[in-house]
Order: structure tokens, then C-alpha cells, then sequence
């Protein structure tokens, strides 16, 4: 039976089936577990979370302290759909400090197969999808060795590349959700495909209009709404290319409010694919520098995502998305309640809010100070993350460096 107890009544010997309150309260990986290690227990009442549903089936009992109450079968259905769509990763994984080395070179020869792609779709030659498809393959390799190499180096570019490894990112991003939503290898090979192709139709989009440094007349976004359409039209008689990937490609500026381009789909007429592809084409997007705005940072880009949230995005699609990015994406600069400043170099297995940061600032003395690692999943109840903090308030430069050469 599922039985709704408090905190304060969890034991050891539980199985907890459901974490309650809103879920970026306390993204433990594990949400269905048998409560085994005292660390998970500690971790748990320290979340703040006020109450869990636990199964007694599969575990302790708590008969003596609370009335049981069974979840509705439609409760169920939502549940696994939330929580199933999450999977720790593999053994295969590398460290951060090998894998940006390889994702580097990954990077940069993707950059110049992209623009060829390109430059064949502005000549009207037929695109050499073979060659994109091996570009896939490497970054899906790189990707399961460590996610958070390729995708925090691909978010690095300058505003002149951005078309190009803007779909370099795209890609490595559909691959890691993919993956996230427990999608069979082929399906993620596809999901990156789309990804790397989505804005092949931004060809028909004048560079003026995409480099212009200010906000677009109407006219001016009229142009641009027609990318997707292009972009299919390119594709669609192309065998290579699937009708999964001509659906991000034509779809990935949907809304779930019905208010996207340029069929103005909503909800469910929106494909899986279309809605992954716009959260990965918006966090992309948004977390860029660009002629018209600089970038946001990526936990900041995650915070406001997750306002627009509603409207815009499939909320379990999104879930999903902030558990492969994280909410404190590596490479945000984040200040510590030591009131040490640091940039988060590498994920949890764990908890979301518990990644590695590697220290380098005072806030208080406003100096520099040792820099130093720490796993601040081993050091809970010692030291936390209290706030995102933007590099630009602090005058701080190269906190790229702080991850991507350690
Ligand atoms: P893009 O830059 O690749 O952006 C993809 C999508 O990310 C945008 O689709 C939008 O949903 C989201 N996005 C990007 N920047 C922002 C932002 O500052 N705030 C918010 N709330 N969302 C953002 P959208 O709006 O349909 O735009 C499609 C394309 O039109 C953009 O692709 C870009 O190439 C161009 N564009 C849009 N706005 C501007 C602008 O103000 N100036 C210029 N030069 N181009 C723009
Ligand atoms: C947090 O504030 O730490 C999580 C919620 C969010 O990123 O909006
Ligand atoms: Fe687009």
C-alpha cells in the first residue's frame, strides 16, 4: 500500500516511492529508493521536503503514526511519467578534465562540417547527411563519456559563429535529453540529428537580420518565422533524413500555449521530439552571446526557463532537461553560505544542488582566495550553495577557465 507519512516519520527501511512538493525542492536522482544509507536519510530531512509517500509493500511500515491513503491510478500514471524519465548514468564516464580535451577538437571539427552543411544548402547541393550522421555519432560518444564537457564548451561562441555552433550545441543537448528520457540509442542518434539540423533553414534568413544588433521590426521577424519551413523543405525529400527530424526542424518554435510558429501547434499536437527541441534551441539560445545581447548565465537561464516554463515548454520535457543540464549547470559562478564565491566544475550523481564547485573569491573580504574543489554532496549541513551570482556584478572575466582547464 502507498501511505502519505511526514518527514519527521521517515525511517530507515522505508521505501519511498514519491518525494512531495514541488520537485526543484529536492531533485534527488533517486526518487523511488528503499531508504538504505543514513547519508540518503540526512540528505532527505535536509531537503526541507515536508512529506513522502512511501510503498509497504517494498518496504518498513509506518502503520503506528499515520492513516495510509492509496493514490489514485491517474496519480500513478503522472508519477512515472515524472519521475521514470530519470536514470542515474553509466561507469563509462570520464572525468571533466579529460573529456573537455577531447570535446575541444569534437567541437571544432564539428564547427567546420556544419558550415559546409550550410554553405551546400545556400548553393543548392544536396546535403551530405552521411557526414552529419558520423558527426553525431562522435558527439553522442562524447556526450555518454561526460555530458557536461561538450555541452558547457558548446555554449562558449563568439557571435559570429553562433548559427554554426549553436547546432553543434543543439545536438549534444537532444543527445543528453534523449538519453535522459530513456530513448533506445537510435532514437538519441535521431534526436541529435535533428538538433544539429533544426536551423539549416536560417540559409533564407538575411545575415543582416540575424547579426542586426537590436531588436527585429515585425517585418523583420517575419522573415525569420519562415526558417523552419525552409529548413524542411531543404530536407523533406532527402531519405536519410526521417520525418522525426524533419518534425524538429519544422516544429522546434511551437509553443504548448499554442502561441509558437508556424503552425501555432499547442499541447499534445506538439511531437516529443518538437518539444525537446525547443527547450534545448531556447536554453542554447538564451545562455549565447549574441550582436543584440549578451548571454545569460546558465543557472540563471535555467531560473528564468523555468518561469516561462508554462506556456512555452512541456513541463515534464523541461524536468527532464534540468536533470541532464542541472540547476546549477557547470560553469555557473555560484555563491557558497561560507561566502565563498565559486564556478561549479562538475555534477552530482546525487542531488542537483550538490555539484562540485571550485572556490576562488571572497564575497565578504572581496579578495581572491586559495582555490580549492569541493563536493559539496559530501559536505552537506557543512557548506551549500545559497544563490547564482552573474560574472559580470563581480568584473569577473574568465571564469570559463576555473572548469574547462582543470
Ligand atoms: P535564436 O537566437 O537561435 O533563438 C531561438 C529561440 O530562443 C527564440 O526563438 C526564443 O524563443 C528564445 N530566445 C532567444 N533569445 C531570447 C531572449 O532574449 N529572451 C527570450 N525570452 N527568449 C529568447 P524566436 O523568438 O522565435 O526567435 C527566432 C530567431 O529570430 C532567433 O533564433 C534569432 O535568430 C532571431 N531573433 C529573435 N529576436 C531577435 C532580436 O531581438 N534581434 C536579432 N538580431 N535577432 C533576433
Ligand atoms: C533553486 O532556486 O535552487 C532551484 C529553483 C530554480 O532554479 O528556479
Ligand atoms: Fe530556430
Amino acid at each position: 500500500m502507498l501511505k502519505r507519512i511526514a518527514a519527521k516519520d521517515i525511517r530507515m527501511g522505508m521505501f519511498i516511492t514519491e518525494l512531495c512538493g514541488s520537485w526543484m525542492e529536492h531533485p534527488f536522482f533517486k526518487t523511488k529508493f528503499l531508504l538504505e544509507d543514513s547519508q540518503d536519510l540526512e540528505s532527505l530531512l535536509k531537503s526541507g521536503i515536508k512529506e513522502v509517500w512511501i510503498n509497504t509493500e517494498k518496504g518498513l511500515d509506518a502503520d503506528e503514526i499515520v492513516q495510509g491513503k492509496t493514490l489514485s491510478d491517474i496519480e500513478l500514471e503522472t508519477e512515472a511519467m515524472l519521475h521514470d524519465v530519470v536514470r542515474t548514468k553509466s561507469t563509462e564516464k570520464t572525468s571533466m578534465a579529460v573529456e573537455v580535451k577531447n570535446a575541444q577538437k569534437i567541437c571544432a571539427r564539428a564547427k567546420e562540417a556544419v558550415i559546409i552543411m550550410f554553405n551546400d544548402a545556400r548553393m543548392g547541393r544536396a546535403i551530405e547527411v552521411e557526414n552529419a550522421q558520423l558527426l553525431v555519432e562522435e558527439i553522442a560518444d562524447s556526450v555518454l563519456r561526460q555530458p557536461h564537457a561538450l555541452i558547457s564548451l558548446a555554449r562558449l561562441k563568439n557571435s559570429d559563429e553562433y548559427t554554426y555552433m549553436h547546432s553543434v550545441a543543439v545536438c549534444a543537448l537532444m543527445i543528453a535529453l534523449a538519453r535522459q528520457l530513456n530513448l533506445d540509442e537510435e532514437l538519441v542518434r535521431e534526436a541529435g540529428l535533428a538538433g544539429l539540423m533544426h536551423d539549416l533553414g536560417k540559409i533564407g534568413v538575411a545575415n543582416k537580420i540575424l547579426n542586426k544588433p537590436g531588436k527585429l521590426t515585425d517585418d523583420e521577424f517575419n522573415v525569420v518565422k519562415s526558417h523552419p519551413q525552409i529548413g524542411a523543405s531543404i530536407l523533406m525529400n532527402n531519405p536519410l533524413v526521417s520525418a522525426l527530424v524533419l518534425d524538429v526542424i519544422l516544429h522546434h518554435h511551437e509553443k504548448m500555449d499554442g502561441s509558437g510558429y508556424p503552425h501555432r501547434l499547442s499541447g499534445e499536437n506538439i511531437s516529443v521530439f518538437a518539444k525537446m527541441g525547443a527547450v534545448c534551441d531556447v536554453y542554447d539560445a538564451i545562455t549565447s552571446n549574441r550582436p543584440y545581447k549578451k548571454g545569460w548565465s546558465p543557472a540563471e537561464s535555467i531560473r528564468k526557463m523555468a518561469e516561462w516554463s508554462k506556456g512555452h515548454f512541456d513541463e515534464a520535457i523541461f524536468q527532464a532537461f534540468v536533470k541532464t543540464v542541472g540547476i546549477y549547470p557547470t560553469g555557473s559562478l555560484v555563491r557558497l553560505e561560507s561566502g565563498r564565491l565559486g564556478v561549479v566544475t562538475e555534477q552530482s550523481e546525487t542531488s542537483l544542488l550538490t555539484p562540485q564547485v571550485k572556490v576562488f573569491f571572497s564575497a565578504k573580504l572581496k579578495t581572491p582566495i586559495l582555490q580549492e574543489t569541493l563536493d559539496l554532496s559530501k559536505l552537506i549541513g557543512k557548506e551549500k550553495i545559497i544563490g547564482r551570482e552573474s560574472p559580470d556584478d563581480w568584473g569577473f572575466r574568465n571564469i570559463e577557465e576555473l572548469w574547462s582547464a582543470h
